[in-house]
């Protein structure tokens, strides 16, 4: 069981009309986090949910809110989600004008700052700012739905980055959002991720969301040598 490794269930895929028992059957799962994708449907095609549900969630939990915010105006919405609750709040680079200064926005807020690459998204685009984050966000889909299918090509990215990571800012979460279920996982930790968010493969498989984060923390075989720990 290897628990150095973050799991950060997606809620997007969950029956929004029992918030409270997917809550707490995270919880049972010893899920890190609760990873809350708001989608505005205009920086993607499709919308989720916003404010209401974030301050929802965090009345139902003690759990760290892991906000990945799919919106064109990021930046004017830091403050809100960081009183809704949110304890990181990742925006996208395709989505922000003046990255820099809403990475400074977000810690100011007294939030954990994070930016998301989309799969076409070229890495140097995030270069200038991975030492003032506290995550890197390495999109496995094209953002807007959960289920699809991972993107191959993500695994040498992830690789990349954590490189950059390792040369700039070690300390710096690796997140992968997309895709990942307990046949694909352990590749992706061993390509350098160390904070996995998983939504299909929690709350819309077999089993009960505890038992399938389990499966995933067992699917990351114990490695003796991960090469970014
Ligand atoms: C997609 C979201 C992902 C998604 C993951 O835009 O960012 O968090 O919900 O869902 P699965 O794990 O089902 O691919
Ligand atoms: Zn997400």
């Amino acid at each position: 069981m290897n628990q150095a490794v973050k799991i950060s269930p997606s809620i997007l895929t969950a029956d929004f009309g029992h918030l409270a028992e997917v809550i707490a059957a995270l919880e049972e799962g010893g899920a890190d986090a609760v990873h809350l994708d708001v989608m505005d449907g205009v920086f993607v095609p499709n919308i989720s949910f916003g404010l209401p549900i974030v301050k929802a969630v965090r009345a139902l939990t003690s759990l760290p809110l892991d906000v990945h915010l799919m919106i064109e105006r990021a930046d004017a919405f830091v403050e809100a989600f960081a009183e809704a609750g949110a304890d990181s709040i990742t925006v996208h680079v395709e989505a922000c004008r003046h990255l820099h200064r809403t990475i400074q926005q977000i810690g100011a807020a007294g939030c954990r700052a994070g930016v998301a690459l989309n799969p076409a998204t070229g890495l140097d685009s995030v270069r200038e700012v991975i030492p003032f984050v506290d995550l890197v966000l390495v999109m496995s889909v094209n953002p807007g739905y959960g289920g699809q299918r991972f993107i191959e090509t993500t695994t040498n990215r992830i690789r990349r980055v954590r490189r950059m990571q390792q040369e700039m800012n070690p300390i710096c979460d690796l997140q992968v959002d997309g895709g990942i279920y307990t046949f694909n996982v352990d590749d992706v930790v061993r390509a350098g991720a160390n904070n996995i968010v998983v939504g299909s493969a929690v709350i819309n498989s077999e089993g009960t969301p505890a038992q399938n984060i389990h499966a995933l923390r067992d699917a990351i075989r114990a490695h003796t040598e991960i090469p970014y720990a």
